[in-house]
This record gives C-alpha cells, structure tokens and sequence, in this order.
C-alpha cells in the first residue's frame, strides 16, 4: 500500500450512484417533497433539545448572563460552518454528510477519520441528550407525585461524589437542610443504594429505556414524517416563548449585575454546552435528497433555524439568569427550576412536559442518522458487510440500528452529562472544522450548486493571525502573573491546544497570503479549531485517544477492504 492510497478519493458521481443503491435497497422511493419551511423545522426539531432545556443551566452557573454573548458568538461560528455545509450538501447531495463530503474533498483516511469522528456526534451527542431527557422525566414524575429510587435515576460517579461532598460538608458542621438538595439526592442515591459485592449498583433507568424505546422505533422503520416533525417542533417553539413570557415577569434585573462574574474564563467554561446546544443543523444536510429545492432552500433552512435558535437561546439565557441567581443553575432541568423556584409547579410541569418531548425528537433525528453513516461507511467497504445490512421486513439497516442502541444505551446509564458534553462538542467540532477544510482547499466543483461567497483572505487572514497572537500572548502573560502572585503552579499541559491552534492559524495564513484562500471557509476552519481548544487538555486527550483507536481500525481493516482499493487492483490486474 502506498501513501497515495490513504488520499484516494470518491467523484460525486460515485457517491450519489452509491447513496442511491442505498435508498433503493431500503424501498425508499426518492421524492423531493420539502420546502423551505419543511427544512427549517427539520433544522429546529434537530437543534432544540438538551442543549436549551439542560446543560445551559452549567454554562449560566460559571458565566452568569453574558453566557447569553457566548451564543452570539458560537452562532456565529456555526454559521461558518453552516456555509461550508451548504456548499456540499448541495454540490454532493447525499446522505452520509461530514464523512462523503470528506470523501470527495481530502479522500480516504480523513474520511474515515470524519465518519469515525461522527459516532461522537451523534451517539455520544445522544447519550447526553438521554441523559438530560431523564433527568426531566424524572422531575416530572415527581410532579406527579412519583418517586424513583434516587439509585435508578443518576449515573454511578455523581453520586458517589455527592455523597464524599456531603459526608465532607457534615463533618464540617452543615446541617442536611442547608446542603444542596442536588448534592443530597446524590448522597441518598449512594446511600440507599443496592450493593453487589461492595459495588454500589447506580445507574440511570429512564436514560436506557429511553434509548431502547427510539432504537426499537428505528428499528421498525418509524420516520419522523414531516407532519409529526412540524407538530415537535411547534410544540418546542409554543414552550420556549411560554418560558420567556411567563419568566419575564420574574426576572430581577438585579441578577444580571455583575453581568460576567467569572469574567472570560467563567463565560469561556460553557463553550462546550453552548455549542452541544446548537449541534443539529448539519443534519439539514442530510435531507438533501428529499429538498425540492436543495441548492437554493438548504443554505437558507440552515441559515433561519441557526437564526430563531440563536434569537431564543439569547433570550432564554437572559430570562433564566434573570428569574434565578446565576449560581444556582447547576442542575439537570433548569428552566423548571426557574419556576419551581417561584412555587409555579403547573408552569414548571409544563416545561418539563414539553422538554421531555422535545429531547425524544433529538433522540429520534440521531438514532435514525447514526446507522445510515455506518451504512455508507460499510458500503465503502470500510466497516463490515453487516453494517450495511438491511431488514428484509421493516427495511431498515437494523444491525447498524441495535448497534447503535447499544452504543448509547449503556454509556447513558453510567456516564456522566458534563464528560458526554464535552465530548460530543469536540468531536463535532472537529467535523466542522474538517468540512470547513474542505471547502477552503478543495472546494467541490459542481455546476449550479450553492458556492459559499469568495472573499479573498490575503491580507484579512494574516492580520487577523498578528491581532491572534497578540491577544494570546497579553492573555497568557496576565495569567502567568496572576499564578506566579497566587503562587500556583503554571499547567504547561493545558497550554497545548492553544500552541496546536497558533501553529495551524499561522500554516492557514501563511497559505492565505500565497493561495489567496476564500476568507469565509478559513474563518469557520478556525473559529471551531478556536473553539476546542477552550474545551481543555483533558478532553483533548480523550479526543486523541479516539482517533487514533479509529486509525488503528482503519490501518487493520479499511484500508485493505476498501471498495476503491478493490477498484484499483482490478484495474492493475488489467492492465497486466
Ligand atoms: N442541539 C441538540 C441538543 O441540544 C444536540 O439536544
């Protein structure tokens, strides 16, 4: 095997011609039947879900209020992303996004990478997301007066820290009454819990039913039917703006002062959860078989649902750190929290109604698009036959659809949200910055397609890259005194990201002064590298760790399995 095969690329004919197998083999007939505002609410059904109803509540807890700037501004790096998408989507109009984009532009290795970069995407993405749908599930049955076993409804970690905090805090001389009743419930949880051997049996019950009920769904081939997905979505909308409402009349304008209390860093610490919360508008990109009009309408449904999402989420974060103290907000449902607070218990029941329902419909778009990328992967000749295997009855790709039960199923119960999080954000935004890559060096030549708009980076890139470094550099120094005056030690490690990130920007300018590179790709490529650096050295590592699992697959089974190696050895059995 030479270097060259690793970059050996697929034409755009060759990936419709196999996208289309896919969809005949799987009885769908092909019809172009979405508009725009069909688009815009796939988009949303996708977008809203944990993001809004959960993991805000820890973004708000170390940012305060101007967490509501940092969706400005990740809005603003998605739209980047969301360009580049377009582009594709509607130049290479199949299934199987980020990983056949990747395909056509860099070849091979990277789209292997990419494909099994996307199982954090979308499963990991769906562990989380059923991990927040459980907490809301739970908090309505508590509504209603039912009580799960605080055992069955966390994962295995949390409470075992809940209960060193409080066994600590007690010792301290803090009564129960006046230690958190999140840290409480984690103590009860280890301290009723059943045990086997010593082991403390803690897991979370309603995350794995939840997943085994989608899976099942999938499975028998249920689609979220355009009606269904615009009733979701009108739902999520109608609860939204009730919060906002509802909540404004409570809000303390008091609460919003400081409005940064943690300053940068404090904002920067909910890079990951704000992000998790605006991943889905890729999966607009999957739809553009079905689009009547896909070059014109994807760019636009990905550019409005970016925009409503961000116009409610800035509003959301405003009226929730607003009704409730910014330091508050560590918990799993905080939006009915926000109202459980202030007695509304009717209010608070509604939105953990319709968050529940709004997550099952996240749930549904990823269980659904986890095993089709396997599928394409699989018809690649890069994963196993069986991937591609499809039910004789219910059509599905059902060895792909268990698999990917399982794969969220059983890290649901014992992981826990924040790691998910941080992981699922990192990992996408590697895919986005991969897809902005491609656009930016080799951008798919197709006739009539969306084209992202060519602005010439020259000058912009390398100016841009000075202004960088000198604000990294102000940045790191201010930090350094800041440690050398408090006498703490400085975490060269945690450095890392942030040197990979000025080595890559300095590589992209370099290229931009003498390609001219288009300005529009270059900045999404950068911001999204930008934004994973602020995830940390450790999540890094675990992202590293991944990857290189990934390529080790890759190296043993890919690459000599691969139907385009197949190609090239018939074609040199030929021509001998
Ligand atoms: N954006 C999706 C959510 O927040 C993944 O659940």
């Amino acid at each position: 095997m030479k270097a060259k095969d690793f970059f050996r690329k697929k034409t755009i004919e060759d990936s419709i011609r196999s996208t289309v197998e896919i969809e005949q083999l799987e009885n769908h007939t092909l019809s172009r039947s979405l508009k725009l505002r069909d688009l815009t609410s796939f988009g949303i059904a996708a977008i809203v879900g944990a993001g809004i109803f959960s993991t805000i509540g820890n973004a708000s807890a170390s940012g305060g209020p101007a967490v509501s700037l940092l969706f400005v501004f990740t809005a603003i790096a998605c739209l980047f992303s969301a360009l580049c998408y377009a582009e594709f989507a509607s130049s290479v109009p199949v299934a199987g996004s980020a990983y056949t984009y990747a395909y056509v532009s860099f070849g091979e290795l990277l789209a292997w990478i990419i494909g099994w970069d996307l199982l954090m995407e979308y499963a990991i993405g769906n562990v989380a997301v059923a991990i927040s749908w459980s907490d809301y599930f739970t908090s309505l049955l508590k509504g209603f007066g039912w009580h799960l076993p605080e055992y069955l409804t966390m994962d295995f970690l949390t409470a075992s820290r809940a209960y060193n905090e409080v066994i600590k805090l007690l010792n301290e001389g803090q009564t129960g009454s006046s230690i958190s009743p999140l840290l409480m419930e984690g103590y009860n949880a280890w301290k009723n819990a059943p045990t086997i051997n010593g082991i403390h049996i803690v897991f979370d019950f309603p995350a794995f039913i939840i997943t085994a009920f989608i899976t099942m769904l999938v499975y028998v081939g249920i689609k979220e039917s355009k009606v269904t997905g615009n009733i979701l979505v009108a739902i999520k909308l109608l609860v939204i703006l009730l919060f906002v409402v509802a909540g404004a009349f409570y809000v303390q304008p008091e609460n919003w002062s400081p409005f940064a209390p943690n300053g940068i860093s404090g904002v920067m610490k909910g890079v990951s959860a704000v992000f998790f919360a605006y991943i889905g508008f890729d999966a607009v990109s999957t739809t553009a078989e079905e689009a009547i009009n896909p070059e014109k309408d994807l760019p636009k449904a990905m550019f409005l649902s970016l925009l409503i999402c961000t116009v409610l989420y800035v509003v959301v974060t405003l009226v929730l750190t607003g009704m409730v103290t910014y330091s508050e907000l560590a918990v799993g449902d905080p939006l009915a929290y926000a109202f459980e607070k202030y007695n509304l218990s009717f209010l608070s029941g509604i939105i953990a109604f319709s968050a529940v329902i709004a997550m099952t419909s996240v749930l549904l778009v990823f269980q659904l698009g986890q095993p089709r990328i396997w599928l394409s992967m699989s018809r690649d000749g890069l994963l196993p036959g069986v991937f591609a295997k499809i039910h004789p009855r219910f059509k599905t790709p059902s060895f792909s659809t268990i698999v990917t039960g399982f794969v969220v199923a059983l890290p649901a119960m014992f992981m826990n949200l924040t790691e998910v999080t941080d992981l699922c954000s990192i990992g996408t935004l590697f895919a986005f910055a991969m897809v902005c890559a491609g656009v930016m060096i080799n951008p798919p030549k197709a006739e009539n397609s969306f084209k992202v708009k060519y602005i010439n980076g020259k000058i912009i890139l390398p100016v841009l890259f000075f202004i960088t470094l000198l604000l990294v550099v102000i940045a790191k120094i201010n930090a350094f005194i800041y440690m050398d005056m408090t006498g703490d030690l400085y975490p060269i490690t945690e450095e890392f990201p942030i040197i990979i990130f000025i080595v890559i920007f300095a590589i992209t300018a370099c290229f931009a002064f003498r390609k001219n590179l288009s300005l529009i790709p270059a900045l999404g490529f950068l911001v999204n590298l930008y934004l994973m650096t602020e995830l940390g050295a450790t999540n890094w590592s675990r992202f590293l760790i991944w990857l290189t699992l990934g390529l080790i697959v890759y190296l043993l089974y890919g690459r000599h399995r691969s139907k385009l190696n197949k190609k090239a050895a018939d074609q040199t059995d030929i021509t001998l």
